[in-house]
Protein backbone atom coordinates (compact mmCIF):
# COMPACT_ATOMS: atom_id res chain seq x y z
CA UNK A 1 0.00 0.00 0.00
CA UNK A 2 1.24 3.86 -0.56
CA UNK A 3 1.35 5.94 1.73
CA UNK A 4 -0.98 9.16 1.69
CA UNK A 5 2.19 11.82 1.11
CA UNK A 6 3.37 8.31 -1.69
CA UNK A 7 0.02 8.76 -3.33
CA UNK A 8 0.16 12.13 -3.95
CA UNK A 9 3.58 12.53 -4.67
CA UNK A 10 2.84 9.55 -7.63
CA UNK A 11 -0.50 11.52 -8.38
CA UNK A 12 1.55 15.41 -8.72
CA UNK A 13 4.64 13.23 -9.87
CA UNK A 14 2.70 11.53 -12.54
CA UNK A 15 0.72 14.49 -13.73
CA UNK A 16 3.67 16.77 -14.11
CA UNK A 17 5.74 13.78 -16.55
CA UNK A 18 2.94 13.35 -18.81
CA UNK A 19 1.94 17.19 -18.85
CA UNK A 20 5.38 17.45 -20.32
CA UNK A 21 5.02 15.06 -22.73
CA UNK A 22 2.05 16.57 -23.84
CA UNK A 23 3.42 19.79 -23.93
CA UNK A 24 6.17 18.50 -26.03
CA UNK A 25 4.72 16.91 -28.94
CA UNK A 26 2.02 19.22 -29.02
CA UNK A 27 5.28 21.93 -29.68
CA UNK A 28 6.82 19.13 -31.95
CA UNK A 29 3.23 18.49 -34.11
CA UNK A 30 2.66 22.97 -34.56
CA UNK A 31 6.56 23.09 -35.67
CA UNK A 32 6.10 20.62 -38.43
CA UNK A 33 2.79 21.45 -39.56
CA UNK A 34 4.02 24.33 -42.01
CA UNK A 35 5.84 21.94 -44.12
CA UNK A 36 3.26 19.45 -44.20
CA UNK A 37 0.54 21.45 -45.36
CA UNK A 38 2.77 23.78 -47.77
CA UNK A 39 1.48 26.56 -46.30
CA UNK A 40 3.74 28.99 -48.46
CA UNK A 41 1.21 27.43 -51.06
CA UNK A 42 -2.18 28.71 -49.84
CA UNK A 43 -2.35 31.43 -52.31
CA UNK A 44 -5.77 34.01 -52.09
CA UNK A 45 -7.33 31.79 -54.62
CA UNK A 46 -6.80 28.58 -52.37
CA UNK A 47 -8.51 30.29 -49.35
CA UNK A 48 -11.29 32.11 -52.02
CA UNK A 49 -11.96 27.92 -52.48
CA UNK A 50 -12.35 26.93 -49.10
CA UNK A 51 -14.48 29.71 -48.09
CA UNK A 52 -16.51 28.43 -51.11
CA UNK A 53 -15.82 24.83 -49.67
CA UNK A 54 -17.32 26.03 -46.10
CA UNK A 55 -20.35 28.16 -47.30
CA UNK A 56 -21.94 25.59 -49.82
CA UNK A 57 -21.57 22.75 -47.42
CA UNK A 58 -19.69 20.51 -49.44
CA UNK A 59 -18.53 18.83 -46.20
CA UNK A 60 -22.53 17.61 -45.55
CA UNK A 61 -21.82 14.97 -48.07
CA UNK A 62 -18.31 14.76 -48.87
CA UNK A 63 -15.37 13.76 -46.82
CA UNK A 64 -11.73 16.00 -46.64
CA UNK A 65 -9.08 14.43 -44.84
CA UNK A 66 -11.45 11.48 -43.31
CA UNK A 67 -13.42 14.45 -41.83
CA UNK A 68 -17.26 15.08 -42.97
CA UNK A 69 -19.93 12.73 -44.04
CA UNK A 70 -20.31 9.70 -46.13
CA UNK A 71 -22.36 10.10 -48.83
CA UNK A 72 -20.42 10.92 -51.29
CA UNK A 73 -17.08 10.57 -52.63
CA UNK A 74 -13.62 11.24 -50.15
CA UNK A 75 -11.92 14.39 -52.33
CA UNK A 76 -8.92 14.69 -50.64
CA UNK A 77 -7.20 13.30 -53.74
CA UNK A 78 -9.79 13.95 -56.20
CA UNK A 79 -7.31 16.33 -58.12
CA UNK A 80 -5.04 13.34 -58.82
CA UNK A 81 -7.53 10.59 -59.66
CA UNK A 82 -9.89 12.98 -61.68
CA UNK A 83 -7.67 15.63 -63.06
CA UNK A 84 -8.76 19.24 -63.39
CA UNK A 85 -11.00 19.44 -66.12
CA UNK A 86 -12.62 16.64 -65.29
CA UNK A 87 -13.96 18.14 -62.01
CA UNK A 88 -14.76 21.41 -63.81
CA UNK A 89 -16.86 19.77 -66.08
CA UNK A 90 -18.68 17.66 -63.49
CA UNK A 91 -19.37 20.62 -61.13
CA UNK A 92 -20.94 22.73 -63.59
CA UNK A 93 -23.58 19.93 -64.24
CA UNK A 94 -23.06 17.06 -61.88
CA UNK A 95 -25.93 14.99 -62.73
CA UNK A 96 -25.25 15.06 -66.79
CA UNK A 97 -22.18 12.79 -66.06
CA UNK A 98 -24.04 10.06 -64.35
CA UNK A 99 -27.65 10.31 -65.34
CA UNK A 100 -30.10 8.80 -63.25
CA UNK A 101 -28.06 8.14 -60.50
CA UNK A 102 -27.27 9.17 -57.10
CA UNK A 103 -27.22 12.97 -57.47
CA UNK A 104 -24.36 15.84 -56.53
CA UNK A 105 -26.13 19.47 -56.37
CA UNK A 106 -26.23 21.74 -59.26
CA UNK A 107 -24.59 24.62 -57.64
CA UNK A 108 -24.41 27.13 -61.01
CA UNK A 109 -20.69 28.65 -59.86
CA UNK A 110 -18.99 30.63 -62.06
CA UNK A 111 -16.09 29.54 -63.63
CA UNK A 112 -13.79 31.51 -61.19
CA UNK A 113 -15.61 29.73 -58.08
CA UNK A 114 -14.27 26.71 -59.78
CA UNK A 115 -11.56 27.29 -60.39
CA UNK A 116 -11.26 28.48 -56.73
CA UNK A 117 -12.27 25.05 -55.47
CA UNK A 118 -10.61 23.43 -57.68
CA UNK A 119 -7.08 25.53 -56.59
CA UNK A 120 -8.25 24.63 -52.73
CA UNK A 121 -8.46 20.73 -53.70
CA UNK A 122 -5.70 20.60 -55.32
CA UNK A 123 -3.93 21.79 -52.13
CA UNK A 124 -5.74 19.57 -50.41
CA UNK A 125 -4.02 16.89 -52.09
CA UNK A 126 -0.65 18.08 -51.40
CA UNK A 127 -1.17 17.93 -47.73
CA UNK A 128 1.34 15.41 -46.54
CA UNK A 129 -1.44 13.02 -44.40
CA UNK A 130 1.19 10.33 -43.32
CA UNK A 131 0.07 8.19 -45.88
CA UNK A 132 -3.71 9.13 -45.96
CA UNK A 133 -6.03 8.22 -47.85
CA UNK A 134 -5.19 4.51 -48.12
CA UNK A 135 -4.34 3.63 -51.70
CA UNK A 136 -7.58 1.84 -52.25
CA UNK A 137 -7.01 -1.59 -53.11
CA UNK A 138 -8.08 -1.65 -57.09
CA UNK A 139 -4.95 0.54 -57.46
CA UNK A 140 -2.96 -1.96 -58.39
CA UNK A 141 -5.52 -3.65 -61.23
CA UNK A 142 -5.70 0.35 -62.18
CA UNK A 143 -2.06 0.66 -63.47
CA UNK A 144 -2.58 1.00 -66.76
CA UNK A 145 -0.69 -2.99 -68.51
CA UNK A 146 1.23 -2.60 -71.57
CA UNK A 147 -0.96 -2.26 -74.73
CA UNK A 148 -4.31 -1.77 -71.75
CA UNK A 149 -4.65 0.72 -74.71
CA UNK A 150 -7.67 -1.81 -76.32
CA UNK A 151 -6.86 -2.33 -80.12
CA UNK A 152 -4.45 -1.12 -82.71
CA UNK A 153 -0.70 -0.10 -82.25
CA UNK A 154 1.23 0.13 -78.95
CA UNK A 155 -0.49 3.13 -77.57
CA UNK A 156 -3.50 3.69 -79.92
CA UNK A 157 -2.35 6.72 -80.56
CA UNK A 158 -0.86 8.49 -83.93
CA UNK A 159 2.88 9.67 -83.99
CA UNK A 160 2.96 13.26 -82.31
CA UNK A 161 3.83 14.87 -85.22
CA UNK A 162 0.21 14.51 -86.87
CA UNK A 163 -0.74 15.38 -83.29
CA UNK A 164 1.46 18.85 -83.33
CA UNK A 165 0.11 19.21 -87.24
CA UNK A 166 -4.09 18.88 -86.76
CA UNK A 167 -5.84 21.09 -83.92
CA UNK A 168 -8.34 18.57 -81.96
CA UNK A 169 -11.87 20.58 -81.70
CA UNK A 170 -12.32 22.23 -78.18
CA UNK A 171 -15.62 20.38 -78.18
CA UNK A 172 -13.33 16.72 -77.14
CA UNK A 173 -11.65 19.18 -73.89
CA UNK A 174 -15.39 20.88 -73.44
CA UNK A 175 -17.80 17.83 -72.92
CA UNK A 176 -15.40 16.08 -70.64
CA UNK A 177 -13.98 13.58 -73.39
CA UNK A 178 -10.02 14.29 -72.08
CA UNK A 179 -11.01 13.86 -68.75
CA UNK A 180 -10.72 10.49 -69.47
CA UNK A 181 -9.63 9.95 -72.95
CA UNK A 182 -5.91 10.67 -74.96
CA UNK A 183 -6.51 12.29 -78.15
CA UNK A 184 -4.04 13.41 -80.37
CA UNK A 185 -1.76 13.73 -77.46
CA UNK A 186 -4.33 16.02 -74.94
CA UNK A 187 -5.92 14.20 -72.01
CA UNK A 188 -5.36 11.50 -69.45
CA UNK A 189 -3.35 8.39 -70.36
CA UNK A 190 -5.49 5.72 -70.06
CA UNK A 191 -8.02 6.27 -67.09
CA UNK A 192 -8.23 2.71 -65.75
CA UNK A 193 -11.93 2.45 -64.21
CA UNK A 194 -14.28 -0.01 -62.97
CA UNK A 195 -17.01 -1.58 -64.90
CA UNK A 196 -20.35 -0.67 -62.41
CA UNK A 197 -21.70 -4.41 -63.19
CA UNK A 198 -19.28 -6.63 -63.58
CA UNK A 199 -16.67 -5.05 -61.35
CA UNK A 200 -14.19 -5.67 -64.54
CA UNK A 201 -11.35 -2.56 -64.98
CA UNK A 202 -11.36 -0.97 -68.44
CA UNK A 203 -9.33 1.68 -69.78
CA UNK A 204 -10.52 4.52 -71.30
CA UNK A 205 -8.86 4.38 -74.49
CA UNK A 206 -6.64 6.43 -76.83
CA UNK A 207 -9.16 7.83 -79.66
CA UNK A 208 -7.26 8.11 -82.37
CA UNK A 209 -7.40 4.97 -83.58
CA UNK A 210 -10.58 4.29 -83.04
CA UNK A 211 -11.31 4.22 -86.61
CA UNK A 212 -9.99 0.85 -87.00
CA UNK A 213 -12.17 -0.49 -84.00
CA UNK A 214 -15.26 0.72 -84.73
CA UNK A 215 -18.05 1.89 -87.50
CA UNK A 216 -19.75 5.33 -87.24
CA UNK A 217 -22.56 3.99 -86.59
CA UNK A 218 -21.26 1.86 -83.65
CA UNK A 219 -19.57 4.71 -82.64
CA UNK A 220 -22.71 7.41 -82.77
CA UNK A 221 -24.43 4.04 -80.89
CA UNK A 222 -21.51 3.88 -78.21
CA UNK A 223 -21.38 7.84 -77.70
CA UNK A 224 -24.75 8.13 -77.63
CA UNK A 225 -25.69 5.94 -74.96
CA UNK A 226 -23.20 3.52 -73.66
CA UNK A 227 -25.12 1.88 -70.72
CA UNK A 228 -26.96 0.59 -73.06
CA UNK A 229 -24.30 -0.72 -75.05
CA UNK A 230 -22.78 -2.26 -72.26
CA UNK A 231 -24.46 -1.91 -69.19
CA UNK A 232 -22.37 -0.63 -65.87
CA UNK A 233 -19.28 0.52 -68.22
CA UNK A 234 -17.30 3.53 -66.07
CA UNK A 235 -18.06 6.23 -69.51
CA UNK A 236 -21.09 8.05 -68.46
CA UNK A 237 -24.53 8.87 -70.57
CA UNK A 238 -23.11 12.37 -71.78
CA UNK A 239 -25.80 12.69 -74.40
CA UNK A 240 -28.37 14.41 -74.37
CA UNK A 241 -27.41 16.81 -71.17
CA UNK A 242 -24.13 17.39 -71.74
CA UNK A 243 -23.46 16.59 -75.46
CA UNK A 244 -26.24 17.48 -78.26
CA UNK A 245 -26.76 14.59 -81.47
CA UNK A 246 -25.75 16.86 -83.42
CA UNK A 247 -21.99 17.41 -81.55
CA UNK A 248 -21.94 13.61 -81.59
CA UNK A 249 -22.06 13.03 -85.29
CA UNK A 250 -19.14 16.06 -85.66
CA UNK A 251 -16.81 14.40 -83.05
CA UNK A 252 -17.63 11.02 -84.73
CA UNK A 253 -16.63 12.45 -88.40
CA UNK A 254 -13.48 14.49 -86.53
CA UNK A 255 -12.60 10.61 -85.10
CA UNK A 256 -13.53 9.30 -88.71
CA UNK A 257 -10.87 11.59 -90.81
CA UNK A 258 -8.32 10.70 -88.35
CA UNK A 259 -8.32 8.02 -90.99
CA UNK A 260 -5.99 10.41 -93.16
CA UNK A 261 -3.55 10.63 -91.36
CA UNK A 262 -2.43 7.28 -91.08
CA UNK A 263 0.70 6.46 -92.51
CA UNK A 264 1.58 2.71 -94.30
CA UNK A 265 4.17 2.55 -91.35
CA UNK A 266 2.03 3.41 -88.78
C1 LIG B 1 -26.10 16.62 -51.42
C2 LIG B 1 -24.83 15.99 -51.33
C3 LIG B 1 -23.61 16.68 -51.95
C4 LIG B 1 -23.11 17.93 -51.68
C5 LIG B 1 -23.67 18.98 -50.74
C6 LIG B 1 -21.90 18.06 -52.48
N1 LIG B 1 -21.69 16.92 -53.19
FE1 LIG B 1 -20.10 16.54 -54.42
N2 LIG B 1 -20.87 14.70 -54.86
C7 LIG B 1 -22.03 14.18 -54.34
C8 LIG B 1 -22.24 12.83 -54.88
C9 LIG B 1 -23.40 11.93 -54.57
C10 LIG B 1 -21.15 12.58 -55.73
C11 LIG B 1 -20.89 11.32 -56.55
C12 LIG B 1 -21.54 11.48 -57.90
C13 LIG B 1 -21.62 10.22 -58.63
O1 LIG B 1 -20.68 9.39 -58.57
O2 LIG B 1 -22.62 10.03 -59.31
C14 LIG B 1 -20.30 13.78 -55.70
C15 LIG B 1 -19.12 13.90 -56.41
C16 LIG B 1 -18.25 14.99 -56.33
C17 LIG B 1 -16.99 15.10 -57.03
C18 LIG B 1 -16.39 14.02 -57.92
C19 LIG B 1 -15.75 12.99 -57.03
C20 LIG B 1 -15.27 11.77 -57.75
O3 LIG B 1 -14.29 11.17 -57.29
O4 LIG B 1 -15.87 11.38 -58.74
C21 LIG B 1 -16.45 16.33 -56.71
C22 LIG B 1 -15.14 16.92 -57.19
C23 LIG B 1 -17.39 16.99 -55.83
N3 LIG B 1 -18.47 16.15 -55.62
C24 LIG B 1 -17.22 18.26 -55.29
C25 LIG B 1 -18.13 18.88 -54.45
C26 LIG B 1 -17.96 20.24 -53.95
C27 LIG B 1 -16.77 21.12 -54.24
C28 LIG B 1 -19.05 20.50 -53.17
C29 LIG B 1 -19.42 21.80 -52.46
C30 LIG B 1 -19.38 23.00 -53.27
C31 LIG B 1 -19.91 19.31 -53.18
N4 LIG B 1 -19.30 18.36 -53.96
C32 LIG B 1 -21.11 19.19 -52.49
C33 LIG B 1 -22.88 14.77 -53.42
C34 LIG B 1 -22.72 16.05 -52.90
C1 LIG C 1 -15.59 9.15 -67.04
C2 LIG C 1 -14.67 8.76 -68.07
C3 LIG C 1 -15.08 8.92 -69.54
C4 LIG C 1 -15.54 10.04 -70.19
C5 LIG C 1 -15.85 11.41 -69.57
C6 LIG C 1 -15.67 9.69 -71.58
N1 LIG C 1 -15.32 8.38 -71.76
FE1 LIG C 1 -15.36 7.36 -73.53
N2 LIG C 1 -14.82 5.65 -72.56
C7 LIG C 1 -14.48 5.55 -71.22
C8 LIG C 1 -14.15 4.19 -70.92
C9 LIG C 1 -13.71 3.68 -69.54
C10 LIG C 1 -14.27 3.45 -72.11
C11 LIG C 1 -14.10 1.94 -72.29
C12 LIG C 1 -15.50 1.47 -72.07
C13 LIG C 1 -15.76 0.06 -71.72
O1 LIG C 1 -15.08 -0.83 -72.19
O2 LIG C 1 -16.72 -0.13 -70.94
C14 LIG C 1 -14.70 4.39 -73.13
C15 LIG C 1 -14.92 4.09 -74.47
C16 LIG C 1 -15.13 5.02 -75.47
C17 LIG C 1 -15.19 4.72 -76.89
C18 LIG C 1 -15.00 3.34 -77.51
C19 LIG C 1 -13.52 3.16 -77.73
C20 LIG C 1 -13.13 1.88 -78.40
O3 LIG C 1 -11.91 1.68 -78.53
O4 LIG C 1 -13.98 1.10 -78.78
C21 LIG C 1 -15.40 5.89 -77.55
C22 LIG C 1 -15.53 6.09 -79.04
C23 LIG C 1 -15.50 6.94 -76.54
N3 LIG C 1 -15.34 6.35 -75.29
C24 LIG C 1 -15.71 8.27 -76.83
C25 LIG C 1 -15.90 9.25 -75.87
C26 LIG C 1 -16.25 10.62 -76.17
C27 LIG C 1 -16.43 11.18 -77.56
C28 LIG C 1 -16.37 11.27 -74.98
C29 LIG C 1 -16.79 12.72 -74.74
C30 LIG C 1 -18.07 13.06 -75.24
C31 LIG C 1 -16.07 10.30 -73.92
N4 LIG C 1 -15.80 9.10 -74.51
C32 LIG C 1 -16.09 10.57 -72.56
C33 LIG C 1 -14.49 6.59 -70.32
C34 LIG C 1 -14.94 7.88 -70.55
Amino acid sequence: MLSKFQARAFFLGGTVVFAGIFLILTFDTHRKIPAQTNSEMITPQVAAGKKLWEQNNCMGCHTLFGEGAYYAPELTKVVDRRGKDWIKIFIKDPAAMFPGQRKMVKYDFTDQQIDELIAFLEWCGRVDLNGFPADPPLKKLMQPAAGATAGAGASGELPATVAAAVPLPVMFEQKSCTGCHRILGKGMPGVMLPNAVTGEVVAAPALDLVFQRKTREELIAWISDPQKVKPGSPMPNLVPALVSPQEVEQMVDFLLDLKAHVTPAN
